[in-house]
């Protein structure tokens, strides 16, 4: 039986928080120990020239930190094949081929381009490059033939188009792509620790990088059940974020016991933080340490970059001349 093709990628914003770790990582470890699958997962650098054309100097250290995380959490470049975009420069060709056919309309209804255009206040994305940003990615992924796409919901419409413009090119010169699809999973819901979205840009994200004093005093600032306000007042667990983390990180037991005691109030929000933060702690603490020793070692990342890149490399090579045939030139 043939393997199922994955591929996944993720722009270089550095290390990782927990909304990406629940978002993303934790399925492309699970896809990658099914055993029925062929995975790849790149860093998606020359997407974050996209909206970060003007400072790139975080760039390339941003793609240590977050790929130190990808292999903490489990990984495996034995299993996997981990690369970076840059180093494939076939997705630019082939960006190039899939950009003379994409109707303009398509990439100016993109859900994504209309909210950043509209949220963006501090850059200009009038640019060409930016409106492409979907043609790009979806060179990414048929480049592998991929028939599953892990991501989260955000990024679906980006999955679509994809669809798409394969579509398009098969229409045109012949059946070269299978069309991917997106693979969703139920995450958990976590939110930041002022009960936003958590986000690097928000600064109330929780990191897999941080020591346990930080991840205390993050707990500690944490938004609870806002009709709580005094220690005598009876919560309730099911609106409070902290509750969200105990189920993820506390023992059943301990669960069932905050959730009774939290609504009797016979347990005070800054003993129930406490126990919370332990768990987390028992979470994090191997990640953290992982991380920290992979990126000790000096050499390690860049044979792994090395070797995925060779191997993505190889692929890609192969792809791109079935296509170049097919279009005739
Ligand atoms: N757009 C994705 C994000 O922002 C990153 C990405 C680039 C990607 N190319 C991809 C994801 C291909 C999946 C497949 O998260
Ligand atoms: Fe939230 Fe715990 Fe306080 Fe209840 S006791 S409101 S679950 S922090």
């Amino acid at each position: 039986m043939s393997k199922k093709i994955v591929l996944s990628g993720m722009r270089p914003t550095g290390k990782l928080h927990l909304g990406n770790y629940f978002g993303a990582t934790v399925n492309w470890v699970e896809l990658q120990e099914r055993g029925d699958t062929d995975c790849f997962y790149f860093v998606a650098d020359w997407h974050s020239l996209t909206t970060d054309y003007d400072s790139t100097e975080e760039i390339a250290g941003n793609i240590k930190e977050m790929v130190a995380d990808w292999l903490a959490c489990g990984i495996d470049p034995e299993k996997s094949t981990i690369f970076i975009q840059s180093a494939v420069k076939e997705h630019a060709e082939l960006n190039l081929i899939l950009s003379m056919i994409t109707p303009l309309p398509w990439l100016e209804r993109n859900p994504t381009y209309k909210e950043q255009m509209r949220e963006q206040e501090t850059r200009d994305l009038h640019t060409y490059g930016f409106l492409g940003y979907p043609v790009l990615q979806a060179a990414d992924i048929i480049m592998y033939k991929a028939d599953l796409v892990p991501v989260g919901i955000d990024q679906v419409p980006h999955v679509e188009l994809t669809r798409e413009i394969a579509r398009r090119f098969n229409h045109f010169y012949g059946e070269v792509f299978p069309l991917p699809e997106p693979y969703l999973t139920e995450t958990p819901k976590l939110l930041g620790i002022d009960n936003r979205k958590m986000s690097k840009s928000y600064d109330n994200a929780i990191y897999l990088s941080d020591s346990e004093e930080e991840l205390n005093s993050k707990v500690m600032e944490m938004i609870t059940d806002p009709q709580r306000k005094r220690r005598s007042d009876p919560g309730n667990p099911e609106i409070c974020n902290v509750f969200s983390f105990h189920k993820m990180f506390s023992e059943d037991e301990t669960v069932q016991r905050i959730r009774r005691e939290c609504q009797t109030a016979e347990i005070g929000c800054v003993e129930c933080k406490r126990i919370m933060a332990e768990g987390l702690n028992r979470f994090i603490t191997p990640i953290r340490d992982k991380r920290s020793e992979i990126l000790k070692n000096e050499s390690l990342l860049n044979i792994v970059f090395d070797r995925g890149s060779k191997r993505a490399g190889e692929r890609a090579v192969l792809t791109m001349r079935e296509a170049r045939e097919a279009i005739g030139i």
